[in-house]
């Protein structure tokens, strides 16, 4: 029986393993996560995503509470209901990275410091029993924001009005950063007002139901990075690393199920796999069902990361499916262990005329990983080959694949982000 859980009611999961995939002087983390679905009654298929559900760590809350002078416990109401402030910085909304509105919001804000300043210089000449001069450099060095030179208003009104700085600078800071910089006051309801509601993350499943029953597997990349003096990165890969504690913290997850991602119903028909970087865990979920569920059709795997050494993740399953014969074919592209770039979709262009007599037989294409430059060079490469290996057309060739194999016969299937 599937239970009720969603993003909003999602199930209190616990990691049980989390360890590094990359060998020893990698430039990247990428992690293997096991969470235990316990008496959840979640169930997945092979090919669905799971949503995890993160925190912002306790430290971060701690720090914008105190550069922003508010009391942790002050009562909130939020999206989540009524909390103290600190939980609801903590699990509400998303505080790691600056959003546009409250840049926006710094508009009205910083004038408002500035008129603070002037009513601050309109008190203190009003208690001092000299009068006050614009010449008692003591008093305005006091009151007025560190860097002179600055023009903060300026800078804000910039960014409002130009897209491109106004990305530059959300870019690499969050609110803690902002606060500082323009030295401005907000009230927590204001504050939780501007901010982000907290997002759930998707991430591809990386096994079969069927050959870890109870335990849903994933390939994660840790997102890192330092900006301004201090270590920071993506919300959910942090607190899946960094702040979960292993079979100890509760963290809410639930299924994100695929109609199309899905393996063919005949279990004879031959599939052809692209998964670089993370875009290999659906695969392993493959492979792992394709080895249960014994059918003839052949498997073909086409793997790629930045070197063999380093990013050769689940070596030991490849190789024994390969030794096996479940792995029909296993193709790689280690983009960095050569002075050239070498990328899938370089060798699927050199298999191109066995890539095609799979797809004449009919042949299942499958990509995962990056959307935005991997998928598209992928896609074009499929083009590439139908032209050279079909004889077709470049539009004959483009209509081919994107219109015959993934529309009609839905056989090529992307789980792309
Ligand atoms: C269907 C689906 C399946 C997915 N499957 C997987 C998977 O199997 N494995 C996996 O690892 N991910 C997967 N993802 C991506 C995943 O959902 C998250 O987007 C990813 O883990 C980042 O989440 P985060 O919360 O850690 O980062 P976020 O807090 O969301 O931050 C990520 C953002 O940080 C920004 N960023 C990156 N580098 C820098 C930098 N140097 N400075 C400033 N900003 C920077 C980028 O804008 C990036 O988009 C999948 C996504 C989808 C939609
Ligand atoms: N859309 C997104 O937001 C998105 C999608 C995927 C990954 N990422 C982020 O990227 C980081 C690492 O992701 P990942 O480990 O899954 O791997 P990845 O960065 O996608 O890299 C995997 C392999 O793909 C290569 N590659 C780079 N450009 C390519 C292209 N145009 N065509 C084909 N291959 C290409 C890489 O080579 P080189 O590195 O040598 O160039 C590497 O060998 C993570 O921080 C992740 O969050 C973001």
């Amino acid at each position: 029986m599937m239970a009720d859980w969603s993003a909003k009611n999602p199930y209190m999961s616990k990691i049980t393993e989390c360890y590094i995939l990359n060998g020893e002087g990698s430039r990247k983390e990428t992690r293997h996560i096991v969470f235990d679905l316990g008496k959840s009654g979640l169930d997945y298929k092979v090919g669905d995503a799971l949503g995890v559900v993160a925190e912002n760590p306790a430290n971060t809350v701690e720090e914008l509470i105190s550069v922003a002078g508010w009391d942790g416990n002050h009562i909130v109401t939020t999206h989540k209901g009524e909390s103290k402030l600190r939980d609801a910085l903590r699990k509400d909304v998303e505080i790691h990275r600056v959003n546009k509105k409250f840049v926006q919001s710094l508009n009205e804000k910083v004038t408002s410091s500035e008129l603070r300043i002037s009513v601050k210089l309109i008190d203190r000449t009003r208690e001092s029993t000299t009068s006050f001069s614009s010449g008692d450099s003591a008093l305005l060095q006091e009151l007025m924001p560190s860097n002179p030179s600055d023009d903060p208003v300026g800078r804000i009104e910039n960014m409002i009005s130009n897209g491109e700085a106004m990305e530059d600078y959300i870019w690499s800071r969050d609110y803690i950063d902002v606060i500082r910089e323009f030295d401005v006051t907000y009230t927590p309801e204001e504050f939780l007002e501007l901010v982000d509601r907290l997002k759930p993350r998707l991430y591809s499943i990386a096994s079969s139901h069927d050959a870890h029953p109870g335990f849903v597997e994933l390939t994660v990349a840790i997102v890192r990075y330092s900006h301004h003096g201090r270590d920071r990165g993506g919300l959910c890969t942090i607190y899946m690393a960094d702040e979960v504690k292993v079979k100890k913290t509760n963290v809410g997850v639930f299924m994100s199920p695929t109609k199309s991602f899905v393996l063919p119903e005949d279990k004879s028909i031959d599939i052809i796999m692209v998964g670089p970087g993370t875009g290999i865990a659906p695969f392993r979920a493959f492979m792992e069902q394709r080895v249960i569920d014994g059918g003839s059709g052949r498997n073909w795997l086409f793997f790629g990361d930045q070197s063999e050494k380093t990013e050769f993740y689940y070596k030991d399953e490849i190789e024994s499916w390969l030794d096996e014969g479940h792995l029909y074919r296993f193709t790689t592209a280690w983009s960095r262990d050569q002075e050239e770039k070498i990328y899938v979709q370089h060798r699927l262009k050199e298999h191109g005329k066995e890539v095609w007599e799979w797809f004449e037989r009919g042949a299942y294409f499958y990509i995962c990983g990056d959307k935005t430059y991997m998928a598209k060079d992928v896609h074009k490469a499929l083009i590439e080959i139908a032209i050279e290996h079909g004889n077709m057309s470049e539009e004959a060739a483009t209509i081919f694949i994107e219109k015959t194999m993934m529309k009609e016969q839905k056989r090529y299937l992307r789980d792309v982000y």
